[in-house]
């Protein structure tokens, strides 16, 4: 029986068991897994997700050895919804393969897949970050293109994270977030690409001593073969205990695209996902792509958070509008580019929760005053339109029942300051500053 017609015959409200017995194994038969290659009711620690795949070797057979599964699928009664993403079902359900996911025992797993049979949506795991990669996609249409444009995704091959640092507040630390972190990782052994796409201030440049290309950047933003080879630059850094020099790779702001271009004409120019395709020429390339973004939302705010995976976003406790700002990209600015990633069949992209940078003394009145401002920020959140709930982006610890309301945070530190001063990144200078960035980097990416 073809997946048309598994999906003809089930029952309209059918249950998580009709669903799962039915509809499974024909779906991951349909996305390239044989009988040999699937396993249901994998055990992940003392629980159990619906169903695990993974393509078989010669010598080891994934329904025999039971190891290193590939993909998770989570599956779900027809009448819970999944289609709107702001549905306690849906984030219930997003939530549980989330947890799957990121359990020691699934360190294999790169894929996460949820579905009721109506719907369903493939998610990706990149080291601790689970993203998205499609939107919720109907399964009463082409089903022949959704299974198409999974298994598009399913092989192709590992792929960078892109990264935007943002916050529409100036000088709260995205440029300097965004350098020691492509410091860190690179003392990490990954492969890092870092764009400095604030033209108007080309700090990142500066800041490594790189002067800025000319005219180079803009041609490529136009292009529709863009590669982005050509515009990357190495950073080395020379560290006297390490027989090899450390660095990074880097796409430096280019003059000409703030110079003579007003900003209808390089709206017109230079389209939304302009950034994005370009970075995905090199995608294969890195393990993460960080983007240094503007303090403001005008073109290349928009078009850093287009092209990004998910954002980054740097704030600080003594900044009332550092705060709102950080809850307004949340609530607005993201989901404004979500709906235009959408409209091109994409997911994402994403926000992590929020982080206090320069968090320096805070005296137990500061610190209240700050709660009192973000439970407002949450307060308004919630009775907006979307009826968006920030808590988990301001406390990530903070669970129901027990009120955690711990931040994530980079502390004031004069090493990183003085770090500009030298042209270095502080995480390479500075043991002290390198082990705060190791931290943020523990905290959200490994
Ligand atoms: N944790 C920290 N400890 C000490 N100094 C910091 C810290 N984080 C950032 N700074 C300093 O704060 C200043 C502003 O930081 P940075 O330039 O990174 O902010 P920004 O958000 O990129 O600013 P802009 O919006 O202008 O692009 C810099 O002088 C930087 O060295
Ligand atoms: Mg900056």
């Amino acid at each position: 029986m073809s997946l048309e017609q598994t999906l003809q015959f089930l029952p309209s409200d059918a249950t998580e068991a009709i669903v799962e017995g039915n509809f499974s194994k024909p779906f991951l038969k349909a996305l390239g897994f044989e009988d040999l290659e699937m396993v249901p009711q994998f055990p992940v620690s003392n629980r159990a997700v619906d169903h695990a795949a993974r393509k078989n070797t010669s010598n080891d057979i994934f329904l025999e050895s039971f190891k290193n599964p590939h993909l998770y699928m989570e599956v779900k009664a027809r009448s819970e919804n999944l289609a709107d993403q702001c549905h306690p079902n849906y984030c219930r359900a997003a939530q549980q393969l989330k947890h799957y996911l990121l359990d020691p025992a699934s360190k294999s797993v790169k894929w996460g897949l949820l579905t009721n049979s109506l719907h369903a949506q493939l998610f990706r795991k990149h080291g601790k970050v689970v993203h998205p990669v499609t939107p919720c996609l109907p399964l009463d249409g082409d089903i022949k293109r959704v299974v198409k444009d999974l298994k598009q995704h399913l092989e192709s091959p590992r792929r960078a994270l892109i990264v935007a640092v943002y916050n529409n507040k100036g000088g709260v630390g995205k440029t300097t977030t965004t350098l020691n972190l492509a410091a860190t990782l690179a003392l990490l052994k990954k492969r890092v690409l870092v764009v400095d796409f604030d033209p108007n201030q080309s700090d990142l440049g500066d800041a490594l001593n790189l002067k800025p290309l000319r005219g180079k950047i803009l041609d490529i933003l136009k292009s529709k073969e863009a590669d982005a080879r050509d515009i990357i630059t190495s950073y080395k850094f020379e560290h006297p205990k390490l027989p090899e020099p450390l660095g990074f790779d880097v796409i430096l702001a280019d003059e000409d695209l703030i110079s003579d271009v007003d900003e209808a004409k390089l709206k017109q120019q230079v389209k939304l996902h302009a950034l994005r395709r370009v970075l995905e020429s090199v995608q294969g390339e890195y393990d993460y792509i960080l983007i240094d973004a503007p303090p403001n939302w005008r073109v290349f705010a928009q078009k850093a958070i287009y092209a990004a995976d998910v954002v980054l976003i740097p704030a600080r406790h003594d900044n009332l509008h550092s705060l709102q700002n950080a809850g307004m990209a949340i609530t607005r600015f993201i989901p404004e580019m979500q709906a235009e990633r959408r409209r091109f069949g994409e997911a994402g992209p994403m926000a992590l929760p929020i982080f206090m940078n320069n968090a320096f003394r805070i005296s137990d009145a500061q610190l209240q005053l700050m709660h009192q401002a973000v439970a407002k920020i949450i307060k308004d959140g919630r009775s907006s339109p979307t009826k968006f709930d920030l808590t988990p982006y301001f406390y990530p610890k903070f669970r129901k029942g027990h009120k955690d309301l711990r931040m994530i945070s980079i502390p004031y530190m004069a090493y990183i300051s003085r770090a500009d001063f030298m042209h270095i990144p502080a995480a390479f200078a500075f043991k002290p500053a390198r082990e705060q960035y190791l931290n943020l980097v523990k905290e959200y990416f490994l």
